[in-house]
């Protein structure tokens, strides 16, 4: 079998030097890759007026793997992240940070050994927000069945080829109820498909709580974007910091493999870098390919040669990046077994198409921008108002509860007979628009197979 082809992106500032550490490193081990160069970064920018070429771009679908040094990403105005793009036009779904710790590298506490999924595309990240006055800013959180089902498949499949025993799925389904409450939903009706693996859930402050107190409670963890963007650090804060927390970004047909940290332009150039969590971040990235053996002596070496104490100046100790990786290289045991890289699996979601029944419009919000209780009809046609409220809390039928107020309210309408039709909504808004009074947006709401669909108000 030929050489896998992995595209490798050197990056900004340090990304060079551990970039060519990795080379050394594999080619050492006889790793069966052969890298393929691409640019990306602030020397991308430089090269070709953009810090993502296309060419870059190609390769990584072309060879659908590829490792990928830090890039720098100017503050306030340059150009976008590349790390960002990357991950939005390849739909890289998942991002997977393995939290292990190191010998001779201090965390206060030991024989930690979690790997962390965190669903990377949905959630608050798709960055869905709207002023609704000048004073009110709101931004949409999105779960969806297909999108949580995508991350989970990955998380068993991924569980099974690692030989874990447990997952957990961390939430906060007390609270959203509706939002966590599916992706929680999703997580055990994939369970089902895994009944070798155990499955389980946590809401994600105690969790945040257990995992500073009992790591060893947990295996792996999957969580919804931005729990899983704090809990990713924090793991990686147990197991000596981002310096060596490596990650991979999965998608249905690619997968970029990259270290957290990033370019550290204050010592690029030094011979100082610590390669760790490049290096870890490939391992990560030869297990994926299936190439275990590989990946089990370069952890060994990595192992061994941290045990000896010899460490970067990052890590407490004094050696450069190239006494690093030459000791590294002398510990690699001996390759014992010929091994062919492996197709990722199809985590694809299973729904082809929507959820089958009855969705019905049972109701109507419409968001008011008024500084005061907004002087709404009672009733207009079908529809009779039943309830208002401000940031969440019923403010309307009942005494004014004592809260701050604010300029955006949410009054909910109901038919009185059957469902709600475009029109019945339409002469609502033509009614408000005689009142003068100000709507900034209209939410419908939905019964599915007779069970509501929308979350009550505090206090309704
Ligand atoms: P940074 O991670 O580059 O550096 C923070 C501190 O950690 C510095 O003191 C640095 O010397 C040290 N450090 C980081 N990695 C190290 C390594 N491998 N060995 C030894 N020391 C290491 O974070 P900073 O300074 O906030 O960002 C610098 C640039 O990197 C920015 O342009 C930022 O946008 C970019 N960045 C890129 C990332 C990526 O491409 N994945 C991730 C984070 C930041």
């Amino acid at each position: 079998m030929p050489n896998k082809v992995v595209t490798l992106i050197p990056g900004d500032g340090i990304g060079p030097e551990i970039a060519a550490s990795i080379v050394k490193i594999f080619e050492a081990a006889e790793v069966p890759i052969t890298w393929e160069y691409a640019d990306a970064g602030l020397v991308a920018n430089e090269k070709y007026g953009t810090p993502l070429p296309d060419s870059t771009m190609e390769s990584i679908r072309k060879n659908r793997i590829a490792l990928k040094g830090p890039t720098t990403t100017p503050v306030g105005g340059g150009h976008k992240s590349v790390n960002v793009t990357i991950r939005k036009s390849l739909d890289l779904y998942a991002n997977v940070r393995p939290a292990r710790t190191l010998p001779n590298v201090k965390t206060p506490f030991e024989n930690i050994d979690l790997l962390l999924v965190r669903e990377n595309v949905e959630d608050t990240y798709g960055g869905i927000e709207h002023f609704q006055s000048p004073d009110y800013a709101q931004c949409l959180k999105v779960i969806t069945r297909p999108g949580s089902e995508t991350v989970f498949r990955y998380a068993f499949e991924a569980a099974v080829q690692l030989n874990r025993k447990k997952i957990t799925c961390v939430h906060k389904a007390n609270i959203h109820k509706i939002t966590d409450g599916l992706f929680l939903e999703v997580f055990y009706d994939v369970a089902k498909e895994y009944p070798q693996i155990e499955a389980n859930d946590i809401i994600v402050d105690n969790c945040c709580m257990q995992l500073v107190t009992k790591p060893e409670n947990f295996d792996v963890l999957v969580l919804p974007n931005l729990y899983g963007d704090i809990v990713s650090d924090l793991c990686a804060g147990l197991v000596g910091g981002l310096g060596v927390a490596p990650g991979g970004n999965i998608g249905h047909h690619q997968a970029v493999f990259e270290a957290v940290h990033g370019s550290a332009p204050d010592i690029a150039g030094k011979n100082m870098a610590n390669p760790t969590a490049l290096l870890l971040s490939s391992i990560q990235m030869l297990r994926f390919l299936g190439l275990f053996h590989a990946a089990d002596r370069i952890e060994k070496a990595l192992r061994l040669t941290l045990s000896s104490g010899i460490k970067t100046r990052d890590l407490g100790g004094n050696a450069t990046t190239d006494e690093f990786t030459r000791a590294l290289v002398s510990e690699l045991p001996p390759k014992t077994k010929d091994e062919e890289f492996v197709e990722p699996p199809d985590t694809k979601s299973k729904i082809a198409v929507a959820t089958k029944g009855t969705w019905e419009c049972v109701g109507v919000d419409m968001f008011i921008q008024s500084e005061t209780l907004p002087p709404m009809p009672q009733s207009v046609g079908n529809l009779d108002l039943t309830m208002m409220s401000n940031r969440g809390t019923k403010v309307y039928p009942g005494p004014m509860p004592d809260i701050l107020i604010v300029d955006v309210h949410r009054c909910r309408y109901i038919p009185k007979n059957g469902i709600v039709s475009n029109d019945d909504i339409m002469k609502l808004m033509k009614a408000l628009e005689e009142k003068s009074i100000k709507w900034m947006h209209v939410e419908k709401l939905h019964n599915f197979n007779g069970k509501s669909m929308y979350s009550k108000a505090q206090g309704e």
